[in-house]
């Protein structure tokens, strides 16, 4: 069998943000685990930068911490840790002063490939590109990696694409989309690609519509301040939905290469319709007994920010034509459930009586919490009595397929880092794809600045409001259970 561990070159990797959420909870924890997997070569680095003053052997302890906290697999446990923890070092830095850049710079100065993440806010995203250009570390072996979100619209997205292309080539910029760093979902690359027996079927003459569903179970939480401010059509439609989109909507690209994959994907964005007001929805979750409601959770009494955005959007071309794709996601709904389901047209002529009933083909590659692919077939229901038909699932759970050890996938930061180290792109937004994307949302956003009609309340636990049941009543279909 193949390693699955294929190792990278050296490296030291700026982490600035490094005493930040994000950094505890994702990229600190992911690369303690490639750590652990073997993935880091002796005299690679990673350098926390942030304002706290602070030095190397207090940032190992505040490491420590946060692996112990927030690394689900290994708890912090893996033999390693004290090894892990001596990579690790600390510069005290400000994105807008002058403090700690001579020291960053000194201390990266080597033939290593050479990565700064930006996880900070995105107001200093422009600031820290400067910065680097100035002191030195913006040359052609530099690799930026930059947070979302990428802009609040397409106005502020262009004017980031613009500070950074002036210290920095586009194939040193990596603009992070997670979900592109899922398991599932570069399987549905695999699939679509790897397989002949789902591409033919892959268009409007076989497919009736489309289901993307991103399913939370939990409400903004502590980052209410940022969320109030984008909603879920910034948060989630505008990137992670619109990606899952674009990756079951391209074409086949000629080579799994960056620029390949991602002109693919342009042309899926650049062929979206403009979303009819009509088939929008926008809901947000009220509080229960135990639990705040949105408003309240994000401090905001009179918010109109939408936590929940189910609409109907088509993507206008020969592949396509007719076929419509329903997207959905929110917070605080039923469950944890995030799946895509290609729903097959039914047969064009049947053979059987009405009683029969009517069937479908479901393809459903489910996104999490279980990740894996399940076909919906039609059968004879077994036993006598003539010939009553029945839909059974092709159920492929990976963890089952493959087996635990094999199914303990990294998680999605842990590999787009790893990726960034061997300056591979392919699961990274290039600039045009993220302008497209805020050029068909901003509309949509605007129109609703424009009404200012609030969103409509929708019950924790439930599916969202039952005007986004209504979208797909309103064609004859109707909305996949969300259920983990
Ligand atoms: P935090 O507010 O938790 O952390 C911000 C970090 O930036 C801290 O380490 C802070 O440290 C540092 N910082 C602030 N000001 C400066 C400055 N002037 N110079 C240098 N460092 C500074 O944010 P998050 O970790 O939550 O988010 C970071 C980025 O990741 C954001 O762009 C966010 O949108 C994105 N993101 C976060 C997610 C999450 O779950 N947290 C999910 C998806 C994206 P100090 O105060 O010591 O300087
Ligand atoms: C982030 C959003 O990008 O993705 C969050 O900002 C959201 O609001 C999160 O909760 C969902 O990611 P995942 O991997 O838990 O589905």
């Amino acid at each position: 069998m193949v390693s699955r561990v294929i190792p990278v070159d050296p490296f030291d990797l700026v982490i600035f943000g490094g005493t930040g959420d994000l950094a505890r909870r994702k990229i600190l924890p992911g690369l303690f685990r490639r750590f652990c997997a073997g993935q880091m070569e002796e005299d690679s680095r990673i350098i926390g930068a942030a304002r706290s003053d602070m030095d190397s052997e207090e940032y190992r302890h505040f490491v420590r911490e946060a692996i112990t906290e927030f690394d689900p697999k290994t708890k912090g446990e893996c033999a390693h840790l004290d090894e892990f923890l001596t990579r690790l070092h600390y510069v005290t830095i400000d994105a807008l002063g002058e403090t700690g850049w001579a020291e960053l710079a000194e201390l990266t100065r080597s033939d290593k490939v050479r990565a700064f993440y930006f996880s900070v806010a995105p107001r200093l995203f422009g600031p820290l590109a400067e910065r680097l250009h100035l002191h030195g570390m913006a040359d052609g072996e530099s690799r930026i990696v930059v947070e979302k979100p990428f802009g609040r619209d397409l106005e502020s997205a262009r004017a980031l694409n613009k500070v950074l292309a002036e210290h920095f080539e586009e194939n040193q910029i990596y603009r992070i989309d997670h979900y592109l760093g899922k398991e599932t979902v570069q399987n549905l690359m695999a699939i679509r690609f790897g397989n002949m027996l789902f591409e033919p079927l892959w268009n409007s003459q076989y497919v009736d519509h489309i289901q993307i569903t991103v399913a939370e179970s939990v409400g903004v939480g502590g980052r209410g301040g940022y969320y109030d401010r984008a909603g879920a059509m910034r948060d989630m439609m505008q990137n992670h939905m619109m990606q899952l989109l674009c990756l079951i909507a391209m074409e086949p690209p000629a080579k799994f290469n960056p620029d390949a994959v991602r002109d693919e994907k342009l042309k899926v964005i650049r062929a979206l319709d403009p979303v009819r007001e009509e088939d929008i929805v926008r809901g947000q979750y009220e509080g229960t007994e135990d639990l705040l409601g949105y408003r309240r959770e994000a401090e905001n009494p009179e918010s109109t920010t939408e936590s929940f955005v189910a609409l109907k959007a088509h993507v206008s071309n020969w592949r396509w034509a007719n076929t419509p794709f329903y997207l959905r996601t929110g917070k605080r709904l039923r469950e944890r459930a995030s799946e895509i389901a290609i729903v097959f047209k039914d047969a064009p002529h049947s053979i059987f009586d009405e009683d029969a009933g009517r069937h479908r083909n479901i393809l459903t590659i489910k996104l999490q919490p279980n990740e894996g692919i399940e076909l919906g077939v039609t059968i004879k229901e077994p036993g006598p009595g003539g010939m009553r038909l029945i839909d059974v699932p092709l159920d492929m759970s990976f963890a089952e397929a493959l087996g635990p050890e094999e199914a303990d996938f990294p998680d999605a930061y842990e590999r787009l880092i790893m990726d960034v180290i061997r300056g591979n792109q392919t699961l990274f937004m290039r600039g045009d794809e993220v302008e497209e994307a805020w050029a068909w949302t901003d509309p949509i956003i605007a129109q609703w600045e424009d009404d200012a009609v609030p969103p409509i309340r929708y019950a924790t636990g439930s599916s969202g409001p039952d005007d986004a049941l209504m979208l797909m009543h309103r064609d004859g279909r109707r909305w996949r259970e969300i259920k983990a």
